[in-house]
């Protein structure tokens, strides 16, 4: 058998490539398979460079113009393979062009960071709601105040520890961030003539930093005047209270206690929310202190002197006063062990109200 030119070898081989390659080409239909079958042909290990490793044992005056053929042949190659990815290319941002703008049956992206309520603002919102039905007006008073209407027409006596450095914030000398939302009742007094029933909601202010306090806190204050109110009626106003904040059935105490601006003054507990084991010989849990009890604001009898330093008279009117925090309500409502987990504002922790 006569030995086959490597000449001629190479020639059929390129023959039959330059036959076959664009029909491959345009048989790809994916940018993918057009490039595979590209590197098939065109690759380290393809088939052009396989016949171009023959080219050494072609004779030595031969292998010029087969080279250039073959380099001639790898461009037609490239321009084949530039025109088809082209034509892909083109197809398929045709494709997206006349789809449907948007896929209707992808799921929806849940929200990942919602907003929320603060757990502070709902509490708020349900303590003004409920005094708003008991037929209490809604006063708004500054939080920078004047020392008369933060301490001293609310009857502290000049040195009260109230008043000391350590326990309030001081701007410019006689004025303070105010300590409590009491000095709205010297507000509303000195500005309206009783009868009045108000509550104030607001921003109070205070050098205490703890678990459970903190200098910045909020509280409502409620007050009521006029002709011939008594105990009863406040008791009467904060069992309503305790029933429609807690539940019916809410059990409710007052102990004495002392405010300057009210006498008498007292501490209202309401039954433990968690354990309702009030009025029982072995009461309690954790939050309760094993009691049964939990505190949940101050109120009393307005004093006779705050009514004096208003220029209202105590013979003709009287009324009663309550202040509450906040903090402490939405504490015992949800459970919040510190008080700094109601300011840190963490997503995690506020995305669970
Ligand atoms: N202002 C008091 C405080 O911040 C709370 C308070 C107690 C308000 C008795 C009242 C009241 O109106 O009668 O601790």
């Amino acid at each position: 058998m006569a030995e086959t030119n490597p000449t001629d070898t190479i020639e059929t081989a390129l023959a039959n490539l330059r036959d076959s390659f664009l029909p491959r080409f345009r048989a790809a239909d994916t940018e993918q398979a057009l490039r595979d079958e590209n590197a098939k042909i065109l690759g380290k290990k393809g088939e052009l460079t396989a016949i171009l490793k023959q080219l050494g044992r072609a004779p030595a005056e031969s292998r010029k113009a087969i080279g250039e053929k073959v380099n001639a042949f790898k461009q037609e190659v490239e321009a084949g393979f530039g025109s088809c990815l082209k034509n892909l290319q083109r197809l398929e941002r045709e494709a997206e062009l006349s789809a449907p703008p948007f896929d209707l049956t992808l799921p929806g992206r849940a929200p990942v960071l919602a907003g929320h309520k603060h757990p502070v603002a709902m509490v708020r919102e349900d303590v003004v709601a409920i005094f708003r039905q008991l037929g209490f007006a809604v006063f708004d008073g500054p939080e920078i105040e004047h020392e008369e209407n933060n301490f001293t027409r609310l009857g502290f006596p000049p040195d009260h520890p109230a008043t000391d450095m350590q326990d309030s914030f001081w701007t410019t000398s006689g004025k303070l961030l105010r300590t409590h939302t009491s000095n709205i009742q010297i507000r509303a007094m000195t500005t309206i003539e009783p009868p009045m029933a108000f509550i104030a909601p607001g921003t109070v202010y205070r050098r205490d930093d703890d678990a459970t306090h903190s200098p910045q806190f909020h509280q409502i204050e409620a007050f009521l005047v006029d002709r011939n109110v008594t105990l009863a009626h406040l008791k009467g106003v904060l069992a309503e209270f305790a029933e429609r904040l807690y539940g019916p059935g809410t059990p409710v105490r007052l102990r004495p206690s002392y405010f300057p601006f009210v006498e008498p003054g007292a501490e209202v507990d309401i039954g433990c929310v968690f354990c309702k084991q009030a009025n029982q010989t072995r009461a309690g849990c954790n939050i309760c202190k094993h009691t049964g009890w939990i505190e949940i604001l101050g109120c009393g009898l307005i004093h006779p002197v705050v009514f004096e330093n208003c220029g209202i008279d105590p013979e003709q009117w009287s009324g009663f006063a309550l202040g509450m925090g906040l903090e402490r309500i939405a504490m015992l409502r949800y459970g919040i062990p510190n008080i700094k987990l109601l300011f840190e504002n963490d997503p995690r922790m506020l995305a669970q109200f």
